[in-house]
């Protein structure tokens, strides 16, 4: 079932295309205008490899044990409006809901949406989908009606923020009847936001504190329709879990070896411990005890005030794509003029406080969020962690940058299976300490590649890879770097071990089946432009337009280990462009596909795929794709979102009745406006983000 095509879009001119299919005003307002910027990684680390021949994440979440006595009643926690975190005292972790264990069970026999330039979401037949959320809907109970002429910060804190990216949905029963909805709220587009925009130096200071407070995440409790994939809103009753938390307000604790760290204290914050806000939050995961894993990204574009640096002060700024040349357009949102603490003049610390990896636990209300020093600080696009065979917690994560790294933490503790407030307790100190890996990979067929994308004569762009530790057992082991250098300046120990670089590492994620890992790259137009690295085995093709996905097997299957092999199974585009790679499947039942950006898996350990800026010229998608037997490569497009749009999330729930996808920035093309919006979705006005699930009609499996 498809949404009518509601009108001939777009009225506000022809989208230029400069960075691959993204359009000019999601540069600026996503990454501030990252590609724009010289690429912030200039070590002279080898690209060209010297090595020659390198359990269960979230449906891990624990199932077993005790009913879920979950704390409920303490309704301050939920308000965004509540009086500083650090001050309240920390609520007991709760429990876990008990959930069923759902076989396995899907076929990915469903027909192919084609890809289309329709405003509004398309999903294969037999599928129906409905709008579950949208920017302005209430979280926080009380929050008022959603007016979008006359927006205020006491609005924002208790409604759904803006451009949703990650999601999870968390079952709150055995079936999931209930269920926890939690979204990152990536970054805000005033242009989309404010009707009548002029420019950010003439939004209100109230404006720009709603554009910060819009920054963020959302938890909001979701109930299913009848026995469908269908779920809504639960927009009555006390909803003790709802809560919002934003850049404006929000206390997070800073955790492990770097926390209290002198560079980490300003002069709000003497302890180096207490960061108010998170920023920029991309992609996610979510933990076998249950939290929330999120990716603070490009958090660079906040700040101002770099162009005063110098010495190792501009090294670093530099090398985390802070303008150290203009105030702005670094920093364009101006938001040094609502906060000063954005002003690096001021406060030259403050922008080290972000970059980190967040860990919030939506089942305790109250629960202060935490950034884990121990996972290191870079353009963080999320964390995915599945239980090593010894019991630990390994979290893999990329660094979303042109010719940036891949990294894994391995976590000293064990994580404890009991489903009881003190295992809980014990499992929120994983991530506090731990061994930091950046990966060093390794080729089989060097000398064969040659930018085109063309396979070598052993048939697979493959190798095997070393992960590096950067600090372990609470040491750095990284030459002239102290462990919190290593931690807060994470890219630049990466750097000096000579870590590989990559073609812009976004999600990365451990099959809960298989127990292999999946990154996405998701392109990088300056591979083997001027004096940028050329191709390697492992980023195949020069001016890579549309990415591609590599696969990684830990060696012994241990992912405490450090050495692993890896092959690519997928390298992106139009199946007709012979520089395109579906593991060896016939090219011509392939969908076309650009940009990887999430991933996600169904309970077959079916991978997902969702992208962003799709450059071959049609709306972003939801892809899925077989990874073992006959049918591996054989990848379909499950549905497409609205014009303008990026396809974010997805989720898909544990019993594989449902998929989610945040659709993030609809209609952000150069020239819209509330006014005259280059999208009408969702609700046929202005262009809102929203998160949209999709179920199968007839009660089947989703895929089949
Ligand atoms: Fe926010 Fe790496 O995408
Ligand atoms: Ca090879
Ligand atoms: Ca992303």
């Amino acid at each position: 079932m498809t949404d009518p095509i509601r009108r001939q879009l777009p009225v506000v001119g022809v989208a230029k295309v400069p960075h691959g299919g993204r359009d000019r005003m999601t540069c600026l307002y996503r990454c501030g205008n990252a590609c724009d910027h010289p690429v912030p990684n200039v070590s002279d680390n080898p690209y060209f490899g010297d090595l020659v021949n390198g359990e269960v994440s979230r449906r891990g979440v624990m199932r077993a044990g005790a009913v879920g006595a979950v704390v409920l009643g303490l309704g301050a926690a939920g308000a965004a409006t509540a009086a500083p975190a650090m001050a309240a005292p920390e609520p007991a972790p709760a429990t876990l809901p008990e959930v069923e264990t759902f076989a396995a069970t899907t076929a990915l026999t469903f027909k192919a949406v084609t890809p289309n330039r329709v405003d509004g979401i398309v999903v294969p037949n037999g599928y129906d989908h409905s709008v579950v959320i949208r920017w302005g809907d209430p979280v926080v109970p009380g929050a008022p009606k959603f007016d979008v002429r006359n927006q205020t910060v006491k609005a924002q804190l208790k409604q759904f923020g803006y451009n949703n990216d990650f999601v999870a949905v968390l079952p709150l029963d055995k079936k999931g009847n209930r269920a926890l909805l939690v979204c990152n709220h990536e970054y805000t587009n005033e242009d989309l936001m404010f009707p009548g925009f002029v420019s950010q130096d003439a939004l209100t200071l109230e404006q720009v504190k709603v554009a910060i407070a819009a920054h963020g995440l959302s938890v909001v409790e979701l109930e299913r329709v009848g026995k469908t994939g269908q779920y809504v809103l639960v927009t009555s009753g006390p909803r003790p879990y709802n809560r919002r938390i934003t850049a404006l307000q929000t206390h997070f604790r800073l955790t492990g070896p770097a926390a209290g760290s002198d560079l980490l204290k300003t002069a709000a914050d003497p302890t180096g411990t207490d960061v108010i806000g998170t920023l920029n939050n991309c992609a996610g995961g979510v933990t076998p005890w249950g939290t929330i894993l999120s990716g603070e990204e490009n958090f660079n574009q906040y700040f101002v005030g770099a162009e005063t640096a110098t010495g190792d002060a501009k090294t670093r700024f530099n090398r985390y794509g802070i303008d150290t040349n203009n105030r702005y357009p670094s920093g364009s949102r101006k938001w040094d003029r609502a906060d000063e603490r954005f002003d690096l003049t001021k406060n030259p610390n403050e922008a080290n406080r972000f970059g980190w990896i967040v860990e919030v636990d939506p089942f305790t209300p109250g629960s202060t969020p935490r950034k884990h020093t121990a996972l290191g600080r870079f353009k963080h696009e999320g964390a995915n962690i599945i239980k090593s065979k010894s019991g630990r917690a390994v979290a893999y994560m990329g660094d979303d940058e042109r010719f940036d790294y891949l990294y894994k933490f391995v976590s000293d503790k064990k994580i404890d299976g009991r489903n009881t407030t003190e295992a809980r307790k014990h499992n929120l100190t994983l991530l506090e300490s731990g061994t930091l890996y950046v990966a060093k990979l390794a080729y089989t067929s060097a000398t064969e590649i040659d930018g085109s994308g063309k396979l070598p004569s052993d048939g697979a762009f493959n190798g095997t890879g070393t992960w590096i530790p950067l600090v372990k057992d609470g040491k750095s082991q990284v030459e002239g770097m102290s462990v919190e250098e290593v931690l807060v300046f994470t890219r630049l120990a990466g750097d000096k071990v000579g870590a590989t670089k990559m073609d812009r590492p976004e999600d990365v994620e451990p099959n809960p089946v298989t127990g292999k890992i999946y990154v996405a790259l998701t392109n990088n137009t300056n591979r083997g432009v001027g004096s940028n690295p050329a191709a390697d085995e492992a980023n195949p093709r020069n001016a890579n337009k549309h990415g591609h996905i590599l696969e990684i097997t830990e060696d012994g299957g241990d992912h405490t280990g450090t050495t692993f092999t890896w092959s690519i199974p997928i390298v992106c585009g139009d199946p007709a462009d012979p520089s395109t790679y579906f593991a060896g499947y016939d090219k011509t039942k392939v969908s076309p596909i650009s940009c990887p950006d999430n991933v996600a898996f169904d309970n077959a350990g079916n991978l997902w795929i969702s992208t962003d800026g799709n450059a071959l010229g049609t709306n972003d998608g939801l892809f899925a794709v077989p990874l073992e037997g006959a049918e591996r490569g054989h990848l379909k497009q499950f549905l497409t979102v609205p014009y303008g749009a990026e396809t974010c999330g997805p989720w898909i729930t544990d019993d594989n009745k449902s998929v989610f996808v945040a659709v993030q920035h609809p209609g952000e093309i150069s020239g819209a406006s509330v006014e005259n919006p280059a999208s009408n979705w969702p609700d046929g006005d202005f262009a809102k983000p929203g998160i949209a699930v999709t179920w199968n009609i007839w009660n089947k499996p989703i895929g089949a």
